[in-house]
């Protein structure tokens, strides 16, 4: 046994120094190095953030060289000076008219008879421009009349020859612009169907005219044109009640309008 190994004095003094290197090992650890990293990020924020106010300091400097900050100011200044000129102007005839407003209200109290658009009709053949854009038109109508104006069974009547479709025009101007309900007699036969012809009001006077002359010269049907103006001059009627064949003019076809006695 080696004496040295068991003198009190190498075992009291060994035990100490180990643990002195041991607590040193441990500040080292908690101190220095935390230390040492933090300095490292600290370094590495300063110069991003550098970096990033030098960014924002060029971007303003070019947005400054574009428009400068009065520049802007005026800019908006003006706009809102013209948006307050602006007055918007009265609609006089309206295209469309919520049910029970005091609007569809005051147009169904008025009765009086609409403008005759007979004498504004043109003597003027029809244009193939027109009837393109009324073949076009027509698709909204397809659905219930047919593409070949026949009609659909239980949903609408025929057009195709139709004495209300080759009648006055102001009669189909009117179930355009006002839709129709109701039994009505076509081509001697009685239609009382479920449910009513809505008004196509929506359309511009353009289209109501090109439609109407589309289906008066379409499928052997012939008869004079209908002008946008002539839509026009009965846009008073939009938002009055749907239209009885009552309502119409009768069309002298082979059987008056409203003749129960047709087979
Ligand atoms: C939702 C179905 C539907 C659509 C869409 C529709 N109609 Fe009608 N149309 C009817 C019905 C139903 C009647 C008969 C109404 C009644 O008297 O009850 C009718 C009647 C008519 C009449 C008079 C009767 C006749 O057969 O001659 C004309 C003219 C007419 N429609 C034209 C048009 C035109 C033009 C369009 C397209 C812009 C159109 N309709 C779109 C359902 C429709």
């Amino acid at each position: 046994m080696d004496p040295a190994r068991d003198n009190p004095l190498v075992r009291f003094s060994s035990f100490w120094l180990g643990a002195l290197i041991f607590v040193l090992f441990g500040l080292a650890c908690l101190v220095i190095v935390p230390l040492l990293g933090g300095k490292e990020e600290d370094a590495m924020d300063a110069a991003t953030s550098e970096r990033r106010i030098e960014n924002l300091r060029e971007m303003q400097a070019a947005q400054d060289a574009v428009l400068t900050r009065d520049q802007v100011s005026a800019h908006f200044r003006a706009a809102g000076e013209g948006l307050l000129a602006v007055q918007p102007a009265p609609m006089k005839v309206p295209t469309q008219v919520v049910p029970g407003s005091p609007t569809a209200e005051k147009l169904a109290a008025d009765t009086g008879p609409p403008p005759d658009v007979e004498e504004l009709a043109a003597d003027a053949p029809v244009d193939p421009a027109v009837m393109e854009l009324g073949k076009a038109q027509y698709i909204l109508c397809m659905a219930c009349h047919g593409a070949d104006g026949n009609g659909v069974a239980n949903i609408a009547p025929p057009l195709a020859g139709s004495e209300w479709v080759t009648g006055p025009v102001q009669n189909l101007i009117r179930i355009q612009l006002r839709g129709l309900t109701g039994p009505i007699t076509v081509k001697g036969k009685e239609y009382n169907l479920p449910a009513p012809m809505v008004a196509q009001a929506f359309q511009t006077d353009e289209q109501v005219a090109a439609v109407l002359t589309y289906i008066r010269n379409s499928w052997g049907n012939k008869a004079s044109p209908v002008t946008p103006e002539m839509v026009k001059a009965l846009r008073g009627e939009v938002g009055k009640p749907p239209l009885t064949a009552a309502d119409l003019i009768p069309p002298t076809g082979d059987k008056p309008a409203g003749d129960q006695s047709a087979p």
